[in-house]
Formats: C-alpha cells, sequence, structure tokens
C-alpha cells in the first residue's frame, strides 16, 4: 500500500473517494476536518443527531456526500485526548468499512501520531485466502494521511502491522502446511531478509542437548521437531533480552487425547511461536538497538505409536525430571526446555508467550491475555506496554504455596496441578526453569484467536505479542532493562 502524507484536504480528496475523519467530543473537529466539513457535509450534523453520533471514542458514521469526491466520509469518534489505542482502533474501523476503496484519505493523523493509524488501518484490512477459489481481499492501494510528514513513524506503523500480519499467517496457516521443518524454512529466509541469525536445533541436536521436553512430545508424531534460535545482534547494543514462543504445531492432546471439538482450533497452538518471529522481524527492521534472541520450539502433539504415555517421566534440559501424566499438557514441557536454553545465555530478562491453558481462557475471557512471573516489576512494564499497544493483559499471581500441587513420588515434578488454577500451577512449573533471570509469561490461549471482526482485529490468528515484544525491545533500548 502506498501511504503518504498530504498537506491539505483539497489535495486529499482530489484523489480520495473516501474521507475518514477524526472527531472530537460534541462534533467538534479534529485538524482539517472543521474547515471544510460544512461545505463537504451538508446536512452531516442532522444525520450525527439521528444516529446519535457525537464523536464519543469508538463510535464511528458513514455518511455519503452525494457527491463524487469523496463520495463517503467515515466520521471516527475519538474523544477527548485519545489514546494510543483509541486511534488504532478507528483505523482500524475505517480501514474495515472502505475495503474496496482504492484511495482513503483521514484526518485522523491530526489528533495523534501516525504509527497507531498505520498499524490499525493495515491490520484491518488482513485476510487470510489461500484457500478460497474467489478471494476478496481489501482493494485499498493508498492511504492518504493528513498533516505535516512524519515518514519515520509511518513506517514504523507499517513494519509493525506487516510484522503482525505475518504472525497471523503463520496461525491461520493449516497444520498440515506448518510442519516445524516448515516453519524453519520459512524462518531461514526471514533470517536472511533482515541479517538475523539463525541456529537451527534439529532433532539429532535435540537429542544430543538433552531436551527431553520436547523430545517426549514430538515423539508422538511423524514430523521431526526442532528448536530456532534467531539472533539479532545490533552493533553497539549491550543489553540481552530473550523471547521464548510455545510452538505447537497441532495440539491433538497426544493420548490424552482432546475431543474433537476442542481440537478444531489447535493449529493455533504456534501462535507464541508466531509472535516471536514476528516481532524478530519487526525489530530488526526498525533496528531497534537492543540484542534479541528468539526461541521458538518446534513440535507436533500427536498420539502416535510411539507417543509418550500417561506416567512417562522425561528429562528436561537442565536436567529437572517432569512425570507426564497428561500429554495434553504439553506446552509447559516444550517450553521447561526452551526456557532452560535461554537461560543459559543469561539475558537481562526473558519473556515467554503460550497458548498455555484452557483456564486462563475461563479466567480472562478470550480478549484478555494472563500475565506471570517472577518479577513484579518486569510484569507491570509489560502490562503498562500493554496499555498502548492495545494488547490487553492482567496481573496474576504465582502462589508458592501451590508449587506443592506439582509434587510426585516419581520424579522432580508432575506436569499438571489440581483442578483449580490450572493457569498459575502451569506457570509454576515453568518458573523451574528460569534460574533467576527476570522472566514474565504471557498465556495466551484467549487473545492468540480473536472470535469475530472487530475494529483492528480479523477474526482468526490476532497476531497477539508481536506489538508487546517490539514496545518492550524498543522500551529497553531507550530506558536500559
Ligand atoms: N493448547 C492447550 C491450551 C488451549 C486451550 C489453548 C484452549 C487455546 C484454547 C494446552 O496444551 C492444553 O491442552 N492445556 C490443557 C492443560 C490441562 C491438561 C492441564 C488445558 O488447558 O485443558
Ligand atoms: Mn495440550
Ligand atoms: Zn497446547
Amino acid at each position: 500500500m502506498d501511504i503518504r502524507f498530504v498537506q491539505s484536504l483539497p489535495e486529499a480528496i482530489s484523489e480520495a473517494g473516501v474521507l475518514g475523519l477524526a472527531v472530537g467530543p460534541g462534533l467538534s473537529w479534529y485538524g482539517d476536518g472543521g474547515n471544510h466539513i460544512a461545505s463537504l457535509t451538508p446536512g452531516f450534523e442532522d444525520a450525527a443527531a439521528r444516529a446519535g453520533f457525537d464523536g464519543k471514542a469508538g463510535q464511528s458514521l458513514t455518511y455519503p456526500t452525494g457527491v463524487s469526491r469523496p463520495h463517503t466520509v467515515v466520521a471516527l469518534g475519538l474523544g477527548e485526548d485519545p489514546g494510543i489505542e483509541t486511534m488504532r482502533r478507528a483505523a482500524g474501523t475505517l480501514g474495515r468499512k472502505v475495503r474496496k476503496e482504492v484511495a482513503v484519505a483521514t484526518t485522523l493523523t491530526q489528533a495523534g501520531p501516525a504509527s497507531p493509524v498505520v498499524e490499525g488501518f493495515l491490520m484491518s484490512q488482513y485476510s487470510y485466502d489461500r484457500y478460497l477459489s474467489e478471494p476478496d481481499p481489501a482493494r485499498t492501494a493508498s492511504l492518504l494521511l493528513l498533516g505535516d510528514e512524519r515518514a519515520a513513524e509511518r513506517d514504523a506503523g507499517a513494519v509493525v502491522a506487516e510484522a503482525v500480519c505475518l504472525a497471523r499467517d503463520l496461525v491461520n496457516t493449516p497444520a498440515r502446511e506448518k510442519a516445524p521443518d516448515a516453519i524453519r524454512c520459512q524462518v531461514e529466509e526471514l533470517a536472511g531478509d533482515t541479517g538475523i541469525r539463525l541456529v537451527v536445533h534439529d532433532e539429532a541436536a535435540l537429542i544430543e542437548g538433552g531436551f527431553g521436553g520436547v523430545l517426549g512430545v514430538a515423539v508422538g508424531s511423524d514430523r521431526p521437531p526442532c528448536m530456532l534460535e534467531l539472533w539479532y545482534e545490533p552493533e553497539g547494543a549491550t543489553a540481552l533480552i530473550a523471547f521464548v514462543g510455545k510452538g505447537i504445531t497441532f495440539d491433538s492432546g497426544g493420548l490424552s487425547i482432546k475431543p474433537a471439538k476442542a481440537m478444531e482450533t489447535m493449529k493455533t497452538d504456534m501462535s507464541g511461536a508466531a509472535a516471536v518471529i514476528g516481532a524478530m522481524q519487526a525489530i530488526a527492521r526498525l533496528g531497534i538497538r537492543v540484542k534479541v534472541l528468539g526461541l521458538t520450539p518446534l513440535t507436533d502433539n500427536m498420539p502416535g505409536p510411539m507417543a509418550t504415555k500417561p506416567g512417562d517421566v522425561l528429562t528436561t534440559r537442565n536436567g529437572k525430571t517432569i512425570e507426564v501424566l497428561n500429554t495434553d499438557a504439553e506446552g509447559r514441557l516444550i517450553l521447561a526446555d526452551a526456557l532452560a536454553l535461554a537461560a543459559e545465555y543469561e539475558p537481562d530478562l526473558m519473556v515467554d508467550l503460550a497458548t498455555l491453558t484452557g483456564a486462563c481462557k475461563v479466567a480472562l475471557g478470550d480478549k484478555i491475555a494472563g500475565v506471570m512471573g517472577n518479577d513484579d516489576a518486569l510484569v507491570k512494564r509489560i502490562t503498562t506496554l500493554g496499555r498502548d499497544t492495545g494488547e490487553r493483559m492482567w496481573h496474576l499471581p504465582l502462589p508458592d504455596d501451590y508449587r506443592s500441587q506439582l509434587k510426585t513420588p516419581m520424579a522432580d515434578m508432575r506436569n499438571i496441578g489440581g483442578r483449580w488454577a490450572g493457569a498459575l500451577t502451569a506457570a509454576l512449573l515453568l518458573e523451574e526453569f528460569v534460574g533467576d533471570v527476570p522472566w514474565a509469561h504471557l498465556d495466551i490461549a484467549g487473545p492468540a484467536r480473536w472470535v469475530e471482526n472487530e475494529n483492528y482485529q480479523v477474526k482468526g490468528g490476532s497476531g497477539f505479542g508481536v506489538r508487546t515484544l517490539v514496545a518492550l525491545a524498543a522500551d529497553v533500548a531507550v530506558n536500559g532493562v
């Protein structure tokens, strides 16, 4: 998409068929909207009154002008002093409404920064239509942004949106098409394009390296597992941060097999890995000045003849043993190895993302992630960043006395807790593998998939986590660890 700044409304609407107008409280106008609105849209105020549109954040109103350019005005309510996420959502609402319009102009960029406008617009026009015989993609080819030239903000927004859409593509891809090896191939290409150094641990290396958690999950499938290390090491950067993403390329549950209904969406179970891959692409393209390690253990969870059986004991990368009592609690097994490996590099902080527990979805619903960790300041930092990135999360506790639920006479721990607090006992198991590295865990079982089209969100894989990881890297580059 060609995205550029234009200095005046007449210039914008000489080209654009639709104008997205930034509206404040009580139909006040942001930027150039007010100067021209009367001539562009006689009768608009009556229409707004009839529709109950008065410029509150989240409202929108589509108004046909009766002339040819623009033929439609989309009024976008921002309320007073709009935050970043309000801007992003308004741009998403616009992008969704104008999918079929070739050229679109907007004054949103006169109400706030350009990056969330570009982000929201691009994300809203995403579609995954690879398997449609009659695809219906968005047609917008030019987006004209009213206001002063701010190319860097625009480009940052585009880079982030493209990374989110890469993650969405990976998640939406059917499991058949995304064996661990296929994802490796795709990441090899990404690494070549971005200057990221890729280290691949193939199955032999995983055996050699003692990654019993990944291997214990992988043995039920004919498709071999792998673990990818993506290294982004800009010159002059000293701090190192690590991102770890759960990459279960299909979660059947293994021998503790899932019911058919619960399995329908389990190609989504590599959303953590997808978020890490997307974020690495964006961080490298933005040239953020911090070292970042992205780590993705990738494997199917299948009930093949060699599959791990309930009661089996696995020895993980850091030597701790886990009795597997439910093979459907597999995410923590592969993350145990990956977190232990990440900790070996002694990062200044690390964050993992995982579609880890249905319990987290029960607790917080499907739009909010749970965050847990061993460092309250890090958890606070991430949830605070989430407010501006629009990725909502909530701090859940890691109660020390719940750890006893993981006790077993057979091994150092068992892989499931008791009936309640499943999101917390899963995170407590992960904590056994992070050493003394400041660590936060995002359980994204809910928001990894969006259930409906909504402002910039598109039904299906959401790319949740990409924006917050990029924001965290940028924050560390500026403010240190
Ligand atoms: N991938 C699932 C969690 C999940 C459930 C993600 C629904 C998205 C939507 C995970 O591997 C799993 O199966 N967890 C079990 C754990 C249980 C066996 C302790 C769960 O949540 O039921
Ligand atoms: Mn599972
Ligand atoms: Zn899973």
